[in-house]
């Protein structure tokens, strides 16, 4: 099995993905040592800063976050990002499970200049761009196991990797820091145990084979999702274009009207429907980064803006086409009957 440090083939077997897909016990953890690798950067909390405002937060010399605007849109087209001298990498969120068409052309800028490019890639197993799967297109891809994601292991992740030195990084830290070359029981670098348990593993192994339909079904939910809403005008849905096949952790629409969100959350609720939004607040004004970094409100006014704005309809593998038609057909009656009790201004 899987826990201990070797491997999951398996996955890259289902993927044909190259290098080593090596399971962690918590996602946040295998991007950290992906980028101490790179870094030193000790400890920094960069699970903070990989679960994202959307903007990611391109890394500083000194290991802290910057973050960056977004430019324009949210999701295919997010990837527009400040680079500085002082940054050393970026981290790019795969938001809702969506992979920016612009990711490979950033990837390779990023190479050209020596930096390097993490994928969060925790709402998106399966997620594909181009033909290849979300984590196979930078350096390093991490991946959430967690109950809610795409798919679980109770806890705990994964990172993928083609690069031998990063790989051997994060199967050390995966043993307190272990010289995993050497026969004898030699710590070489500061770690702690981030082993994953093998029933975790075989949990995973489980879910891995139903993940096909896990994606299939979701694609079912959006693709009825985006048909009805691109109608309805009311709605602009955050779109695959034809390269770009996500994962659909979460399905995005941006309201045209001016929407009280809240209170359409609520409406929706008394017809038991669950809407929501992600990253309220944004990453960068959460109090942590306030007070260490001095982030603001208004640094990142497009990030704000579309963050504030968003909605994000349910998606489950179990959904059925009447229960999408549902929960379109009442999100529009209420958006409709609560414009027309408030003059639009937007
Ligand atoms: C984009 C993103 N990255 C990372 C994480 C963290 O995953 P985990 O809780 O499994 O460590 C999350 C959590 O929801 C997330 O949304």
């Amino acid at each position: 099995m899987n826990g201990a440090g070797r491997p999951f083939g398996p996955w890259q077997t289902r993927f044909a993905t190259p290098g080593e897909a090596i399971l962690i016990q918590a996602s946040l953890h295998s991007v950290q040592p992906a980028l101490r690798r790179r870094l030193c950067l000790g400890a920094l909390a960069l699970g903070l800063g990989v679960t994202g405002a959307l903007a990611a937060p391109p890394v500083g010399a000194q290991g802290l976050p910057d973050f960056t605007e977004l430019v324009e849109k949210v999701g295919p087209a997010v990837v527009g990002i400040r680079t500085t001298e002082r940054t050393r990498g970026a981290i790019v969120v795969h938001y809702g499970g969506f992979i920016s068409p612009e990711l490979p052309a950033f990837v390779e800028r990023m190479h050209r200049s020596g930096r390097f490019v993490i994928e969060d890639a925790a709402h998106a197993p399966g997620a594909e761009l181009n033909g290849k799967m979300a984590g196979g297109l930078s350096d390093a891809g991490c991946f959430s196991f967690y109950p809610t994601k795409i798919m679980t292991t109770g806890e705990g992740g994964m990172m993928v990797t083609s690069r031998a030195d990063i790989a051997g990084t994060v199967r050390s830290l995966q043993h307190r820091g272990r010289d995993m070359d050497n026969p004898l029981e030699s710590y070489v670098v500061p770690g702690r145990n981030n082993r994953f348990t093998e029933i975790a593993a075989a949990m995973g192994l489980s879910q891995l084979r139903c993940l096909p339909q896990f994606l299939a079904a979701r694609r079912r939910v959006a693709a009825i999702y985006d048909d009805l809403l691109l109608k309805s005008e009311v709605f602009l849905p955050l779109l695959a274009n034809g390269e770009s096949r996500p994962s659909y952790w979460r399905y995005v629409v941006m309201p045209t009207l001016k929407v009280d969100r809240n209170e359409l959350q609520a409406r929706l609720r008394e017809d038991k429907i669950s809407i929501d939004w992600a990253y309220d607040p944004p990453l960068h004004l959460q109090p942590v980064f306030k007070t260490t970094l001095g982030t603001r409100e208004g640094m990142l006014p497009k990030s704000e803006a579309i963050l504030s704005r968003h909605i994000c309809l349910p998606v489950h593998a179990q959904m059925r086409d009447i229960d999408c038609e549902y929960v379109v057909e009442r999100l529009l009656h209420h958006v409709k009957e609560m414009a027309n009790l408030t003059p639009q201004t937007q």
